[in-house]
């Protein structure tokens, strides 16, 4: 490993998946539930130590740089469940004294008032779905919040938090590169050190999935897509906040580490319904094993699991060396920084196809840094998939 990532110190994160959110938006497929009963806070709070404590038992001695409240909607859970949470990790797991502690939340006022409240729990950094500016689109994306609130919301996580982030979906219907040029420029104007700005995915079997079939939810044909990605790209990168993955954009410095954590392939765990791992168990380019984990997505099932077994886990599955270097490939070159080779060579046990890369590089889709580092260019970013399948192949 070479200059980027070596400067980077062995990462172990935690990611806590809290199930529930107040209504099912129309677009999401995110393992999230609506109960009409209050959760019960303090059962959920016991799982989560005792699934916490059975991967700890599994992966022992990891010093934690980064633990992930994502969601459902975490900005539901009270302040000291959140705590507690955090204690367990402590408990079992040293924490590194500069570690990032995200919660998802939603912007409404009512979860914007418990803030404080996560701050002294031991949050320090929020990424806040926003969404959108325009109350109308928010309406129809099944959004609780209107902009006022959002922007609102965005104030007060700043004047509390370190560190704070917000999401924006584009490439909405009807949206034009002009409309969503003006509503990325307000964004941008109380943004921080982050952004996340996905394009609209319409998910199978979602709501939106039906209309959209059914012809009533009409997204961009793929030039307007392209333009509104290039749009993106101009803008933020004019700003000082340019990608520095796919749809993530920050200051240098700025960025989740969290999420980094995934992308260069490091380890985590994950805890409580629906979440997913990935377990060393000794060094994986040298003989060890890497785990894919997965626990059960229903939240009542979970419960029952981790009450009879100390942990809901439904995979647990050893990679292959040809599957450790593929996701290696598909994640890794999500980021602006790219890959280094010789990780990839280490992992597949065979060095990447020089042809293919020279083919990519002269479709100006792939290019080489002077560190050695193989990443895609601007122009490959948009065929990102056809990218890493033709490498991977
Ligand atoms: C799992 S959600 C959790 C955040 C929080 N519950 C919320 O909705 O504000 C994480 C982010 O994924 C994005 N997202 C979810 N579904 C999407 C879709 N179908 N297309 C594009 N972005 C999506 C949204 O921007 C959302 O903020
Ligand atoms: S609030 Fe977030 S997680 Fe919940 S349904 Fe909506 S987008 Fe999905």
């Amino acid at each position: 490993m070479r200059d980027a990532e070596q400067k980077e110190p062995a990462a172990f994160g935690v990611y806590i998946h809290w199930p529930f959110c107040l209504s099912k938006c129309p677009y999401c497929d995110f393992n999230s539930h609506v109960r009409r009963a209050a959760i019960d806070e303090p059962r959920f709070v016991h799982a989560f130590k005792a699934e916490i404590a059975t991967t700890a038992a599994r992966v022992p001695g990891r010093t934690v740089s980064t633990i992930f409240f994502g969601g459902g909607t975490p900005s539901l859970m009270q302040p000291a469940t959140v705590a507690a949470v955090l204690d367990a990790i402590a408990r079992h797991w040293s924490v590194a004294p500069d570690v990032e502690v995200t919660l998802e939340a939603n912007p409404t006022s009512v979860e914007a008032a418990r803030f404080r409240g996560y701050r002294a729990a031991g949050i320090n950094r929020v990424s806040l779905g926003v969404q959108a500016l325009d109350d109308r689109v928010l309406a129809e994306l099944g959004r609780l919040h209107t902009a006022r609130e959002a922007l609102d919301a965005v104030g007060i996580a700043r004047s509390v938090f370190e560190r704070y982030s917000f999401d924006l979906i584009y490439a909405r219907p009807q949206q034009t590169p002009r409309d969503w040029a003006g509503e990325l420029e307000r964004a941008l104007a109380e943004a921080g050190e982050h952004l996340s700005l996905y394009q609209l995915t319409v998910e199978p079997d979602t709501p939106f999935a039906a209309l959209h079939a059914a012809g009533k939810l009409k997204i961009p044909d793929q030039d307007t897509s392209r333009a509104l990605y290039d749009t993106t790209q101009e803008i933020c990168a004019a700003h000082g906040l340019p990608a520095y993955e796919i749809s993530n954009h920050a200051r240098p410095g700025g960025e989740c580490r969290h999420n980094l954590v995934y992308w260069r392939g490091h380890e985590y765990a994950g805890v409580g319904p629906g979440a997913h791992g990935r377990l060393n168990l000794g060094r994986p380019d040298i003989g060890g094993t890497r785990h894919a984990t997965a626990t059960e997505k229903r939240p009542e099932a979970w419960l029952t699991r981790v009450d009879r077994d100390g942990h809901g886990l439904v995979t647990d599955d050893v990679l292959t060396r040809e599957e450790m270097a593929d996701e290696f490939l598909l994640m890794g070159l999500r980021l602006a920084e790219g890959i280094d080779p010789a990780r990839y060579a280490a992992l597949a046990g065979r060095p990447l196809d020089p042809l293919r890369i020279a083919a990519l590089r002269e479709h100006g889709l792939v290019e080489t840094t002077a560190a050695g580092r193989l990443r895609v260019s601007m122009p490959g970013f948009p065929v990102l998939d056809a990218v890493v399948a033709d490498l991977a192949a």
